[in-house]
């Protein structure tokens, strides 16, 4: 038997183990455990996430292949429940919720950027906009989806289809689809992971703008140091637990830190990027 919520681990830097909710956290995973199967062949996808990002902050996590990165962001993003632990987003307690209630929470405070963009091809770039205001059963405001495209510099393609415009357009009508209902995070997996280094440079600004300027929270999965040095801080995975930070890294000092890490797991990922 064990308790639900891991309160008995040693203190974290914020030494603040108690259950309640830390304030000014955008994300707070507590004692979070991801198992894959059971007894002898069992999986520890997580072993124990601690973990504290404030409102309006960019975040990405690195982590050799099979560390735990999608799990996390799975399981951080309330599509996927943790074997323990607990997960709050915005002070909510997201862990104990029915499906019902995490697919309103994510429609409704959550902002999803994938690696394939996930457009959908039959609807217009301003109707996959809004895609996410009419899926939780809003008005779909056109002026919020003029605006948004705006922002991400595609006001002039609202009435063309995904097909007719480059990854990049595309992946920035995604970024855009997750802006449009002023989410209180935004996960993202691998959204450059299909661009040229100059297109992915444009989508990462993007990010970092709805950080600084709309004071949106990101939390972004990458391989890539140079993507990653666009956060301000960057956390690396190691077989299911944060094993190393830093803070405002180069591309330079990121990729260091990745071959030090790689070096020390099992697997080999993501090093070749450090060249
Ligand atoms: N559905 C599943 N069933 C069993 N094991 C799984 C499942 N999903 C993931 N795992 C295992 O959990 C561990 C973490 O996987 P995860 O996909 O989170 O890694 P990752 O860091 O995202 O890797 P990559 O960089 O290759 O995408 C791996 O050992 C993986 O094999
Ligand atoms: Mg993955």
């Amino acid at each position: 038997m064990r308790l639900r919520s891991g309160r008995r681990q040693k203190a974290d830097d914020r030494t603040e183990a108690a259950p309640a909710a830390t304030p000014g956290l955008a994300v707070e995973l507590r004692g979070v455990r991801r198992r894959y199967g059971r007894g002898a062949s069992a999986v520890h996808a997580l072993a124990g996430v601690e973990l504290g990002l404030p409102h309006g902050t960019f975040t990405a996590v690195m982590g050799p292949s099979g560390s735990g990165k999608s799990t996390f962001l799975q399981c951080a993003a309330g599509l996927d429940r943790p074997t323990a632990g607990t997960v709050r987003l915005g002070g909510t307690e997201i862990t104990g919720m029915s499906e019902n209630e995490l697919t309103e929470l994510r429609r409704s405070r959550l902002g999803f950027v994938f690696q394939a963009f996930n457009l959908l091809p039959s609807l217009t770039v301003e109707q996959n906009v809004l895609l996410p205001m009419r899926l939780a059963g809003q008005r779909q405001d056109r002026g919020r989806a003029a605006e948004v495209l705006a922002q991400v510099g595609l006001a002039d393609k609202a009435r063309r289809r995904p097909g007719e415009l480059s990854g990049g357009q595309q992946q920035r009508v995604a970024v855009a689809r997750a802006l449009v209902t002023g989410p209180d995070v935004i996960f993202a997996d691998e959204p450059t992971g299909a661009l040229d280094t100059g297109t992915a440079a444009e989508v990462l600004g993007l990010l970092r703008d709805a950080v600084d300027t709309l004071g949106a929270t990101v939390v972004m999965v990458t391989h890539d140091p140079a993507a990653a040095a666009w956060a301000d801080r960057v956390l690396f995975l190691a077989d299911g637990a944060f094993a190393d930070r830093l803070e405002r890294g180069s591309a330079e000092r990121i990729a260091a830190r990745m071959t030090a890490l790689t070096g020390r797991t099992r697997t080999m990922d993501g090093a070749g990027a450090a060249a």
